[in-house]
Protein backbone atom coordinates (compact mmCIF):
# COMPACT_ATOMS: atom_id res chain seq x y z
CA UNK A 1 0.00 0.00 0.00
CA UNK A 2 1.07 3.36 -1.12
CA UNK A 3 0.87 6.82 0.76
CA UNK A 4 1.20 9.72 -0.99
CA UNK A 5 1.97 13.44 -0.18
CA UNK A 6 2.99 16.59 -2.48
CA UNK A 7 5.89 18.25 -1.31
CA UNK A 8 5.90 22.29 -0.59
CA UNK A 9 5.40 21.36 2.94
CA UNK A 10 6.55 24.46 4.67
CA UNK A 11 6.89 26.89 2.44
CA UNK A 12 9.24 30.02 3.50
CA UNK A 13 10.67 28.09 6.03
CA UNK A 14 14.13 27.99 6.26
CA UNK A 15 15.42 24.58 6.24
CA UNK A 16 12.78 22.94 5.27
CA UNK A 17 11.30 21.17 1.86
CA UNK A 18 10.52 23.97 -0.05
CA UNK A 19 9.81 22.48 -3.54
CA UNK A 20 7.62 20.68 -5.21
CA UNK A 21 8.94 16.99 -4.28
CA UNK A 22 6.65 13.87 -4.32
CA UNK A 23 7.29 11.90 -1.08
CA UNK A 24 5.72 8.41 -1.15
CA UNK A 25 6.17 6.17 1.72
CA UNK A 26 6.09 1.76 1.22
CA UNK A 27 5.62 -0.05 3.73
CA UNK A 28 8.48 -2.96 3.79
CA UNK A 29 8.44 -6.09 1.70
CA UNK A 30 10.56 -8.37 -0.75
CA UNK A 31 10.06 -6.01 -3.66
CA UNK A 32 11.55 -3.50 -1.91
CA UNK A 33 14.87 -5.12 -0.25
CA UNK A 34 17.47 -3.59 -2.77
CA UNK A 35 16.34 0.01 -1.69
CA UNK A 36 17.11 -1.02 2.06
CA UNK A 37 20.60 -1.81 1.30
CA UNK A 38 20.72 0.98 -0.87
CA UNK A 39 19.94 3.09 1.88
CA UNK A 40 21.94 1.38 4.30
CA UNK A 41 25.08 1.89 2.20
CA UNK A 42 28.49 3.22 2.12
CA UNK A 43 27.77 5.61 -0.37
CA UNK A 44 25.31 6.63 2.68
CA UNK A 45 27.92 6.57 5.38
CA UNK A 46 25.88 3.85 7.22
CA UNK A 47 26.65 -0.02 5.94
CA UNK A 48 27.69 -1.26 9.91
CA UNK A 49 24.18 -1.81 11.79
CA UNK A 50 21.73 -2.81 9.04
CA UNK A 51 18.98 -2.44 12.23
CA UNK A 52 20.00 -5.48 13.57
CA UNK A 53 20.17 -4.31 17.02
CA UNK A 54 16.58 -4.95 18.27
CA UNK A 55 16.30 -8.45 16.58
CA UNK A 56 19.15 -9.42 18.99
CA UNK A 57 18.80 -11.09 22.66
CA UNK A 58 20.72 -8.46 24.30
CA UNK A 59 22.96 -5.23 23.57
CA UNK A 60 26.21 -6.96 25.14
CA UNK A 61 29.19 -6.15 22.98
CA UNK A 62 26.88 -4.63 20.46
CA UNK A 63 29.32 -2.20 19.46
CA UNK A 64 31.92 -4.88 18.98
CA UNK A 65 30.00 -6.38 16.10
CA UNK A 66 31.07 -6.26 12.49
CA UNK A 67 29.14 -5.15 9.72
CA UNK A 68 29.20 -8.79 8.48
CA UNK A 69 27.50 -9.94 11.60
CA UNK A 70 25.00 -7.49 11.45
CA UNK A 71 24.26 -8.24 7.48
CA UNK A 72 23.85 -11.92 8.45
CA UNK A 73 21.26 -10.52 11.14
CA UNK A 74 18.95 -8.43 8.15
CA UNK A 75 19.73 -11.06 6.09
CA UNK A 76 18.02 -13.26 8.07
CA UNK A 77 15.43 -11.42 9.01
CA UNK A 78 14.68 -10.80 5.88
CA UNK A 79 14.66 -14.67 4.18
CA UNK A 80 12.17 -15.08 7.37
CA UNK A 81 9.94 -12.55 6.08
CA UNK A 82 10.55 -9.85 8.51
CA UNK A 83 10.04 -6.41 6.69
CA UNK A 84 9.83 -4.36 10.06
CA UNK A 85 9.12 -0.99 8.87
CA UNK A 86 8.92 1.21 6.08
CA UNK A 87 11.39 3.47 3.16
CA UNK A 88 10.09 6.70 2.49
CA UNK A 89 10.93 7.79 -1.37
CA UNK A 90 11.19 11.15 -2.76
CA UNK A 91 10.25 11.55 -6.38
CA UNK A 92 10.97 7.60 -6.49
CA UNK A 93 14.55 7.54 -5.13
CA UNK A 94 14.74 6.10 -1.63
CA UNK A 95 15.83 8.66 0.99
CA UNK A 96 15.30 7.39 4.25
CA UNK A 97 14.38 4.40 6.57
CA UNK A 98 12.25 3.77 9.40
CA UNK A 99 12.30 0.81 10.97
CA UNK A 100 8.48 -0.07 12.67
CA UNK A 101 7.42 -3.44 13.87
CA UNK A 102 4.64 -4.84 16.34
CA UNK A 103 6.50 -4.11 19.93
CA UNK A 104 6.37 -7.84 21.61
CA UNK A 105 7.08 -9.32 18.24
CA UNK A 106 11.39 -8.49 19.11
CA UNK A 107 11.58 -8.61 22.76
CA UNK A 108 14.58 -6.69 23.60
CA UNK A 109 12.68 -3.24 23.25
CA UNK A 110 10.65 -4.25 26.35
CA UNK A 111 13.50 -5.81 28.37
CA UNK A 112 15.34 -2.36 27.16
CA UNK A 113 13.22 -0.15 28.57
CA UNK A 114 11.64 -2.11 31.20
CA UNK A 115 7.82 -2.57 29.39
CA UNK A 116 5.11 -4.81 30.33
CA UNK A 117 3.88 -6.65 27.49
CA UNK A 118 1.39 -5.10 25.15
CA UNK A 119 0.05 -6.76 22.34
CA UNK A 120 -1.71 -3.60 21.08
CA UNK A 121 1.70 -1.34 21.14
CA UNK A 122 3.81 -1.05 18.04
CA UNK A 123 6.99 0.37 18.18
CA UNK A 124 9.29 3.32 16.30
CA UNK A 125 12.58 1.39 16.66
CA UNK A 126 15.06 3.05 14.36
CA UNK A 127 15.02 6.09 12.10
CA UNK A 128 17.62 6.86 9.16
CA UNK A 129 17.52 9.60 7.10
CA UNK A 130 21.08 9.96 5.01
CA UNK A 131 23.21 13.14 5.49
CA UNK A 132 21.90 14.74 2.09
CA UNK A 133 18.77 14.85 2.99
CA UNK A 134 18.83 15.87 6.66
CA UNK A 135 17.50 18.85 8.42
CA UNK A 136 14.70 19.37 5.94
CA UNK A 137 11.67 17.84 7.55
CA UNK A 138 12.27 14.58 5.79
CA UNK A 139 11.69 12.13 9.56
CA UNK A 140 9.05 14.68 10.81
CA UNK A 141 7.25 13.71 7.56
CA UNK A 142 7.76 10.27 7.40
CA UNK A 143 6.48 10.31 10.79
CA UNK A 144 3.38 11.41 9.56
CA UNK A 145 2.58 9.04 7.18
CA UNK A 146 3.97 6.02 9.21
CA UNK A 147 1.30 6.97 11.82
CA UNK A 148 -1.49 7.53 9.48
CA UNK A 149 -0.56 4.37 7.89
CA UNK A 150 0.02 2.50 11.06
CA UNK A 151 -3.93 3.35 12.05
CA UNK A 152 -5.35 1.90 8.96
CA UNK A 153 -3.55 -1.35 9.93
CA UNK A 154 -5.34 -0.82 13.10
CA UNK A 155 -2.44 -0.45 15.61
CA UNK A 156 -3.71 0.97 18.72
CA UNK A 157 -0.94 3.04 19.62
CA UNK A 158 2.88 3.44 18.71
CA UNK A 159 5.64 3.92 21.00
CA UNK A 160 9.07 5.86 20.69
CA UNK A 161 11.86 5.56 22.79
CA UNK A 162 13.83 9.21 22.08
CA UNK A 163 17.72 9.54 23.66
CA UNK A 164 18.06 12.19 26.41
CA UNK A 165 21.15 14.24 27.40
CA UNK A 166 23.38 16.54 26.81
CA UNK A 167 24.60 18.23 23.60
CA UNK A 168 23.43 14.56 21.34
CA UNK A 169 24.58 13.84 18.42
CA UNK A 170 23.11 13.47 14.90
CA UNK A 171 23.79 9.76 15.80
CA UNK A 172 22.40 9.52 18.84
CA UNK A 173 19.39 10.52 17.60
CA UNK A 174 18.54 7.10 16.01
CA UNK A 175 15.10 6.48 17.83
CA UNK A 176 13.92 10.19 16.94
CA UNK A 177 14.30 13.51 18.65
CA UNK A 178 11.60 13.68 21.53
CA UNK A 179 10.79 16.89 20.08
CA UNK A 180 9.56 15.95 17.22
CA UNK A 181 7.94 13.30 19.37
CA UNK A 182 6.08 16.17 21.06
CA UNK A 183 4.82 17.82 18.52
CA UNK A 184 2.93 14.56 16.63
CA UNK A 185 0.88 14.17 19.82
CA UNK A 186 3.02 11.61 21.80
CA UNK A 187 3.00 11.93 25.58
CA UNK A 188 6.29 10.74 28.32
CA UNK A 189 5.25 7.72 29.70
CA UNK A 190 8.39 6.04 31.65
CA UNK A 191 11.61 7.92 31.62
CA UNK A 192 15.19 8.13 32.52
CA UNK A 193 17.86 10.32 32.41
CA UNK A 194 19.29 8.65 28.86
CA UNK A 195 15.61 8.06 27.97
CA UNK A 196 11.83 8.60 27.45
CA UNK A 197 8.98 5.90 26.37
CA UNK A 198 6.39 8.41 24.64
CA UNK A 199 3.27 6.96 23.44
CA UNK A 200 0.81 8.30 20.70
CA UNK A 201 -3.08 6.51 20.73
CA UNK A 202 -4.17 6.41 17.43
CA UNK A 203 -7.73 5.27 17.91
C1 LIG B 1 18.01 11.88 13.31
C2 LIG B 1 17.59 11.94 11.84
C3 LIG B 1 16.73 10.71 11.54
C4 LIG B 1 16.80 13.22 11.63
O1 LIG B 1 16.37 13.26 10.29
P1 LIG B 1 16.00 14.66 9.59
O2 LIG B 1 15.21 14.38 8.37
O3 LIG B 1 17.22 15.47 9.46
O4 LIG B 1 15.07 15.28 10.73
P2 LIG B 1 13.99 16.43 10.54
O5 LIG B 1 14.58 17.55 9.76
O6 LIG B 1 12.70 15.86 10.07
O7 LIG B 1 13.82 16.88 12.04
C5 LIG B 1 13.13 16.02 12.94
C6 LIG B 1 13.46 16.39 14.35
O8 LIG B 1 14.80 16.03 14.63
C7 LIG B 1 15.49 17.15 15.18
N1 LIG B 1 16.86 17.11 14.73
C8 LIG B 1 17.27 16.85 13.50
N2 LIG B 1 18.63 16.92 13.46
C9 LIG B 1 19.02 17.24 14.71
C10 LIG B 1 20.30 17.46 15.32
N3 LIG B 1 21.44 17.34 14.62
N4 LIG B 1 20.34 17.76 16.63
C11 LIG B 1 19.20 17.87 17.35
N5 LIG B 1 17.95 17.68 16.82
C12 LIG B 1 17.89 17.37 15.52
C13 LIG B 1 14.80 18.34 14.61
O9 LIG B 1 14.98 19.48 15.42
C14 LIG B 1 13.36 17.90 14.57
O10 LIG B 1 12.77 18.07 15.84
P3 LIG B 1 11.70 19.24 16.02
O11 LIG B 1 10.47 18.77 15.28
O12 LIG B 1 11.51 19.31 17.49
O13 LIG B 1 12.31 20.45 15.41
C15 LIG B 1 18.84 11.95 10.92
O14 LIG B 1 19.69 13.00 11.29
C16 LIG B 1 19.63 10.67 10.96
O15 LIG B 1 19.33 9.73 10.24
N6 LIG B 1 20.65 10.62 11.83
C17 LIG B 1 21.44 9.41 11.94
C18 LIG B 1 20.71 8.43 12.82
C19 LIG B 1 21.22 7.05 12.61
O16 LIG B 1 22.41 6.81 12.71
N7 LIG B 1 20.27 6.14 12.29
C20 LIG B 1 20.58 4.80 12.01
C21 LIG B 1 20.97 4.06 13.23
S1 LIG B 1 21.24 2.41 12.85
Amino acid sequence: MLTHSKGGLHPGRPGVYNRRMELTIRRHSPEIEADFFRLHSRENDHDWCFCAPWHLDDWCDFEKRSARENRVVRERVHAAGGHDGYILYADGEPAAWAQVFERDSLPLVARTFGLKPDPGAWALGCFFVPPRHRGKGLNRKMLDLILADLKQRGAERVEAYPRRGESLDVLDLWRGAEGMFQKAGFRVVREAERWAVMVRELN
